[in-house]
Parts: C-alpha cells; sequence; structure tokens
C-alpha cells in the first residue's frame, strides 16, 4: 500500500518508515527537515524524500495523487496515496510555551490543511494520527487509560488535543478514517543500530544520560528529587521506538479492515501506546550506568515546569484490539539499543 509519511525523516517518523516497509508497504516520506535528517531517509530507509511543509497545499495535492517530481521514476509515480501516518509536529514543551504561535500553525494549522485535503478526495483516505499522553496533562490517577480525562498544561499538548478534537469532527461530519496514538515516553532506537534519536537540541533523558556518559555534556541535571515518588524524582513509561512504530502498522491494518468492512464508526480509534511499567530519572541512571559500564556526574536542579510527577500507561486496549504486543518493554533493552545508536551517530 502507498503510505505517505509525514515527519519520515524524525526519530519516530523514520522507525515507521522501516516498519511500514518491512511489512511490505511503500512509503513516501514529506518532511521539512527543520529537525529531521535528509540522509537516514535517502541512505539508510532509501525510500522517496519530498521536502516541504505539511500545510502546503501546492506540495500536499500533486504529492497525494503520486504527481510529485520525487516519486518519478519510483512505483509511485502517478499513483494515488492510500492512507497518511501523521508524524511531523513541533515537540519542545518548553519552546511552546514561549512561541505558541509558532506551535499551533506547525502542529494544528498545517494538520487542518492535510485533514482537508484528504477528506477532499473521492474516499477520505485514513490517517494515524501522533498525539500524547501529554494531552492528559496532570493525571488524576495512574495507569492512564485512554478515557481519562484530557487537560494539557502547555501549548504543545493542547495543539495535540486539538487536532484530536478535528480527527473526532471530521470523523463525524466527513466519515475520516483515523487512528489516535497517544505515545507516553519513546526512547531507544532501532535493533539494527542504523536508526535513531538525533535531536538539536536534545532535551530527552536518556539520550541526555548517554550524552553526559560519553562526554559530549559535562553533567546530567535531574529535573527535581522532590516529587512525591519513592525516591523522589519524576516517574515515567519509557517505550521503545520500534515498538511504537509496529503499533502504527497495526493500527493502520486495523483502520483498513474495518474500512473493508464498512464498520467504520465514525469516530477516531485512539490507543495509549506506553509498557504500563513507570522508572524514575533515578533508575534511569542506574541502569544506563550497568548498561554502558560508565559513570556520570549528576546534580540536584530545580523542578521542570509542567513535570508531572508520575505518567504511566494503562495500554491494554492496544494489546486486545490492535494484538500490539511490545517486543522490547525491558528498559535495559531500550538503554542498550540507545547506546548503541548513540555510540555509531557520535563516533566521528
Ligand atoms: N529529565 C531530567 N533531566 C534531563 C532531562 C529530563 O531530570 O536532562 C527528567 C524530566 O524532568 C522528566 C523525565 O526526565 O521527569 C523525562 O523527561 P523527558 O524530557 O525525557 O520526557 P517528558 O516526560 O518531558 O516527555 C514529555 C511527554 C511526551 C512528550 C514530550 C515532548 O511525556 O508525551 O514531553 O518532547 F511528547
Amino acid at each position: 500500500m502507498r503510505i505517505l509519511v509525514t515527519g519520515g525523516a524524525g526519530y519516530i517518523g523514520s522507525h515507521a518508515v522501516r516498519a511500514l516497509t518491512r511489512a511490505g508497504h511503500q512509503p513516501v516520506v514529506l518532511d521539512n527537515l527543520v529537525y529531521g535528517h535528509a540522509d537516514i531517509v535517502e541512505k539508510t530507509l532509501k525510500v522517496p524524500l519530498v521536502l516541504g511543509q505539511v500545510g502546503d497545499r501546492e506540495v500536499l495535492e500533486p504529492l497525494l495523487r503520486g504527481r510529485h517530481p520525487a516519486l518519478d521514476g519510483t512505483p509511485l509515480e502517478g499513483k494515488p496515496i492510500e492512507a497518511v501516518l501523521h508524524f511531523a509536529a513541533y515537540a519542545y514543551v518548553g519552546e511552546s510555551v514561549t512561541d505558541p504561535a509558532k506551535y499551533y500553525r506547525n502542529n494544528l494549522g498545517d494538520t487542518l490543511t492535510l485533514l482537508e485535503a484528504l477528506v477532499a478526495t473521492e474516499r477520505p483516505l485514513p490517517i494515524v494520527f501522533s498525539s500524547t499522553c501529554a494531552t492528559y496533562g496532570i493525571p488524576q490517577q495512574v495507569p492512564i487509560t485512554e478515557d481519562h480525562p484530557q487537560a494539557p498544561i502547555n501549548p504543545y499538548g493542547r495543539s495535540k488535543w486539538m487536532v484530536e478534537q478535528l480527527l473526532t469532527d471530521f470523523a463525524a461530519a466527513y466519515g475520516l478514517p483515523s487512528v489516535i496514538f497517544r505515545y507516553f515516553n519513546a526512547a531507544g532506537a532501532d535493533p539494527d543500530g542504523d536508526l535513531g534519536e538525533d535531536h538539536n537540541p536534545e532535551t530527552h533523558l536518556i539520550p541526555r544520560v548517554l550524552d553526559t556518559m560519553s562526554g559530549r555534556e559535562p553533567y546530567l541535571q535531574i529535573f527535581g528529587d522532590d516529587y512525591p515518588t519513592p525516591d523522589g524524582t519524576c516517574i515515567r513509561d519509557y517505550i521503545h521506538v520500534a515498538d511504537l512504530a509496529d503499533a502504527h502498522v497495526l493500527g493502520l491494518e486495523r483502520l483498513l479492515r474495518l474500512r473493508e468492512r464498512e464498520e467504520t464508526e465514525r469516530r477516531p480509534l485512539i490507543y495509549n501506546l506506553g509498557n504500563g511499567t513507570g522508572y524514575s530519572v533515578q533508575q534511569v541512571i542506574e541502569t544506563a550506568k550497568a548498561v554502558t559500564g560508565r559513570g556520570l556526574l549528576a546534580h540536584v536542579a530545580k523542578r521542570r515546569d509542567g513535570d508531572p510527577p508520575q505518567l504511566v500507561a494503562g495500554a491494554t486496549r492496544a494489546h486486545q484490539e490492535l494484538g500490539w504486543r511490545p517486543r522490547f518493554p525491558e528498559l535495559e533493552t531500550i538503554i542498550e539499543h540507545a547506546w548503541a545508536w548513540h555510540q555509531r551517530r557520535h563516533q566521528g
């Protein structure tokens, strides 16, 4: 099946491209390369890359019809796209607070343009959307299940929540089929070692721990050790990026099966993606020490604004409805894969 992957040059999108290819699909990537990496798409994934903005109709409309120069000479040339995985978004929570316009324009405005293009085709094209546990805000209880109230506390989370509302309204009004995945903390790297996380700036805990262990950073800051958790540091549910990628293939295939049988209810399918196990910042550091055999200098700093003490997924719906089983649920494995990628990416 021919699938448009927006943000396919980014961290989670690139792993999804690989999962799609392995499942026999034909992806094409649309990415503005603000944070994505062209070399990953062209040299590692070896799929067509269209440089552009999701909200640019002049790029989007011909691309959805298979009429873009980047597709010439490929099996996708002249053939319409059949489904979309939509990863493209800005994801720096702190920046979203200081520059919300940037987040609403890109994450919300551009997505509206995409959805309009999807319902303008003869039969609305199915879409799988990357949402986040940040749409829940400060949880009232953990594990967090999909029916937990949503009260995002920053513009990043709100931009994702608003797209969820668009998808709900577009499903009801236009019959747009969609899956919404709410990721917990994406981490790790492809087990083959040639794809992984490479953000600039990097804000996420595991790559920062590894940066410090490899000497790329002088020390790690632990953002708060006075939270109401057993060791006082924040607890998160780290989910392997390859497991997230697998879920996308399963979600897309379920959507298509339901559509074939004309059983699509006129609302999105919504799934949390996490392991259901929480680890504190301290536990992540200890596990990374054991995996890498290295130490690090860590200082306790003040709390980072907007960090909930604990985020842990209730993800049984994805197990039951999609048959999703994370292949790499162990934190050790997640960090081992992240470390292998880190060493390879930064060796030069
Ligand atoms: N942390 C540190 N030191 C660091 C980096 C992080 O102590 O240098 C702590 C954070 O305070 C937090 C935990 O490690 O308690 C995890 O932080 P990350 O930045 O790795 O991830 P977040 O939990 O902040 O991720 C959130 C949401 C995601 C969302 C993401 C956007 O959980 O849904 O922000 O990047 F997508």
